[in-house]
């Protein structure tokens, strides 16, 4: 079985940073409410010339730029999103197009905000079969094309952003064992609605918008999370002070402090995105990991939990060792 590495890491959001203040000219709020109550303080939103595969090719010239690596012999490219510039033709083939990826497959994955790291466990999947052996994953989204601006519990959450990690076989076991699952009787709880016009035979709106029940998502976030971590790093014959950084999918700070809370393991080596991006599903984990990378807080050899949840309901985590 070959192993992989994550060798590269690079990130984009679009120019347009929108503060809290601008939800209290919008909605019923107030900036100290968003920040207490979800952490957030900025996020981003893409103007009307600015699509997600944008974003996707922009996180790999980021990535081409700091790193030493080349994309030309990428075999296999995975884009996670729930925001796809369109349905057909995949965010995958829109990269391998605009970056002359001449010998990549293409492939989007539709997990939401577990999407980033089914991207991960997909792409070691593939290498230790021997199959491939560069891998693109990136998460990316343009969430504020499907914000409900009147809804005043959702439309200051989500943002706009992407991160693309490369992954290459290696002779370092650089990602771990994984968990993958899903609750689907939470479907209901949160859905893009505009498709089909009902869920399990519950009606449901057709205008294009994200629809969520928060207090429903975010107890089954910190209950389901709360177990999922220690069984991950016991899958890796961990325990979790063994792990060095928490990664989990940025949907609300309370959210991990409460899973925090729940687990023993210490807030200060979390990483998160949530406070300068708001929730960017796909991109959320990526962005996190990027800036712990950036920062010169994750060092090489460090052991990271990467752990997505959401719309589904669905998760997916593995650990890796940067
Ligand atoms: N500004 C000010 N007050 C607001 C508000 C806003 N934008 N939105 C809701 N409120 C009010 C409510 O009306 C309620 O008032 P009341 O107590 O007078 O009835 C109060 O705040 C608390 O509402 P509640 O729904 O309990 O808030 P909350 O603390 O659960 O926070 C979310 C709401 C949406 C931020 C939170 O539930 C959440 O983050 N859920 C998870 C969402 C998520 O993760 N989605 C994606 C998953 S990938």
């Amino acid at each position: 079985m070959t192993n992989a590495r994550i060798t590269a890491i690079g990130m984009s959001v679009p120019e347009n940073a929108v503060d809290n203040k601008y939800f209290e000219n919008i909605i019923d709020t107030t900036d100290e409410w968003i920040v207490s109550r979800t952490g957030i303080r900025t996020r981003y939103h893409a103007g009307p010339d600015v699509f997600t595969s944008d974003l996707c090719v922009n996180a790999c010239r980021d990535l081409t730029s700091r790193y030493q690596v080349a994309l030309d012999d990428v075999d296999m490219i995975i884009v996670s999103t729930v925001t796809p510039d369109q349905p057909m033709p995949s965010m995958a083939c829109r990269v391998q197009y605009k970056l002359d990826l001449k010998f990549a497959g293409a492939i989007d994955v539709y997990a939401a905000c577990a999407g980033f790291s089914y991207g991960i466990v997909m792409a070691k999947g593939l290498i230790a079969a021997g199959t491939h052996r560069k891998v693109l994953v990136i998460g990316a989204e343009t969430l504020s094309r499907i914000t409900d601006f009147t809804d005043r519990t959702s439309c200051m959450l989500f943002g706009d952003g992407a991160g693309a990690v490369l992954i290459e076989a290696s002779e370092e076991n650089g990602i771990g064992a994984c968990v993958t699952g899903a609750n689907g009787e939470g479907g209901i709880d949160l859905y893009l609605s505009g498709f089909a016009d009902q869920i399990d035979g519950q009606p449901i709106t057709t205008s294009r918008k994200i629809v969520q029940n928060g207090r429903k998502v975010f107890k089954w976030a910190v209950t389901k999370m709360s177990e999922q971590m220690p069984v991950l790093a016991e899958k890796n014959g961990l325990s979790l002070d063994q792990i060095d950084w928490f990664v989990p999918h940025s949907a609300n700070l309370r959210i991990i402090e409460a899973i925090c809370n729940e687990t023993g393991f210490p807030f200060e080596k979390t990483l998160e995105s949530i406070v300068n991006f708001g929730n960017t599903s796909s991109a959320s984990i990526p962005l996190a990991l990027y800036s712990g990378v950036q920062s010169g807080k994750v060092k090489r050899g460090d052991r990271i939990m990467l752990l997505g949840f959401g719309g589904g309901l669905a998760y997916a985590g593995t650990v890796i060792t940067w």
